[in-house]
């Protein structure tokens, strides 16, 4: 075998990212915080009506599934833009935005793929640690970061793996210290955990320097089907969209979100049975001696100590997966809140793990 071809230098020096993806069906899936529950049923008529129609042969339009995700967001269609996940909103931002060489200022933990795009682009991170002591919000150490150097800012709320949410009043202080402070910055604001949070920076558009992306992977239940949308100032979603990809979100997903929009109302009622089920978790993990930290998405982060790895490991031979984040905070363990009645089967198999000898030191 001949010697690869040498990639860019960005691209060698990325730190690899690979989430351990394989092998996950048939289980109890609480390591990825998607949906737990079936898809509603109309969804899955839209979807097999698209399959029988000749959807599938025509490149995919979007006037339908834009208008009904703009009225969803309560924003003029112009400010928004359909994306094929999250993820892709997040690397358009740096596409459009950053050049090799500069800043781009993250929040440590949080969701790999800002560092991921970040670094591919050649961009230099800086990153602002979350409080140590109860992984809260540094404003003020992320204000005190923001300088005319930095292109882009990038805030999870509520934030993966932390569960740390910033309150309403944070996010306008931090946009409103954006144009003395760093006023070439764009302002992410990743609400993809929104539904079982409820603060929004949306109402703080249309800003010269605010963006917000949502996504249909987590509540909505669409993970597969690569969902998401970005709205910002319509100056901005303009040269955004110049440098999207026309046909990046298929055809199947537009005719999803908007059945899938059509009536919330099944969705709702998962939401909230995802608040409970975090709910028991946060409980069930405290009496048991974990020390979870609060969290306003549907996920706990809790403390497994040394035997956090043996800990998931034990799990998934029970058939339950979540996920080992000592990487992002050494000897923690996030699990997923789908529903109670899972949030019990975790709980009971935390139970028969210690009965038969498991240990760990929270
Ligand atoms: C904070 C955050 N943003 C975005 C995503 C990914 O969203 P999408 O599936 O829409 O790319 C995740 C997934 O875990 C996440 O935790």
């Amino acid at each position: 075998m001949s010697a690869p071809l040498r990639p860019r230098p960005a691209v060698a020096a990325m730190a690899p990212y690979a989430p351990p993806t394989a092998g996950r069906a048939g289980k109890l899936r609480l390591d990825f915080n998607e949906s737990t529950r079936p898809v509603p049923a109309a969804v899955a008529a839209a979807l097999r009506a698209a399959l029988a129609s000749e959807l599938l042969a025509i490149y995919p339009e979007y006037g339908t599934a834009r208008a009904a995700v703009a009225r969803h967001l309560g924003q003029p269609e112009e400010r928004i833009l359909l994306t094929n996940g999250t993820d892709e909103a997040i690397g358009l931002l740096v596409d459009t935005y950053v050049e090799p060489g500069d800043e781009v200022l993250l929040l440590c933990p949080s969701y790999a793929m800002y560092r991921f795009y970040a670094e591919r682009a050649g961009a230099a991170v800086r990153a602002v640690d979350y409080r140590a002591e109860d992984l809260s919000f540094p404003l003020p150490e992320l204000l005190a970061a923001l300088s005319p150097r930095t292109r882009l800012v990038v805030v999870a709320n509520p934030n993966n793996p932390t569960g740390t949410a910033l309150d309403a009043a944070g996010l306008a202080r931090l946009l409103a210290a954006l144009p003395a402070a760093a006023p070439e910055a764009a302002l992410l604001v990743d609400e993809a955990y929104f539904e079982f949070c409820g603060v929004t920076a949306l109402p703080l558009l249309p800003h010269r320097q605010l963006f917000v992306c949502r996504t249909f992977s987590k509540a909505w239940g669409l993970a597969g089907l690569r969902l998401g949308c970005l709205a910002a100032d319509p100056g901005n979603a303009t040269w955004v969209r110049k440098a999207q990809s026309p046909y990046s979100v298929n055809a199947l997903a537009a005719a999803a979100v908007t059945a899938l929009l059509a009536d919330p109302g099944p969705v709702e009622a998962s939401v909230r049975e995802a608040k409970a089920a975090r709910a028991r978790l946060f409980d069930g993990l405290d009496r048991r001696g974990f020390r979870p930290w609060p969290s306003a998405g549907n996920f706990v982060l809790f403390r497994a100590g040394e035997e956090a790895r043996a800990l998931c490991e034990a799990l998934r031979q029970r058939g339950i997966l979540v996920r080992d984040r000592s990487h992002d905070i050494p000897g923690t363990v996030r699990v997923t809140a789908g529903t109670v009645g899972q949030a019990e089967r975790f709980l009971a198999a935390l139970d028969g793990i210690s009965e038969e000898g498991g240990r760990w030191t929270p």
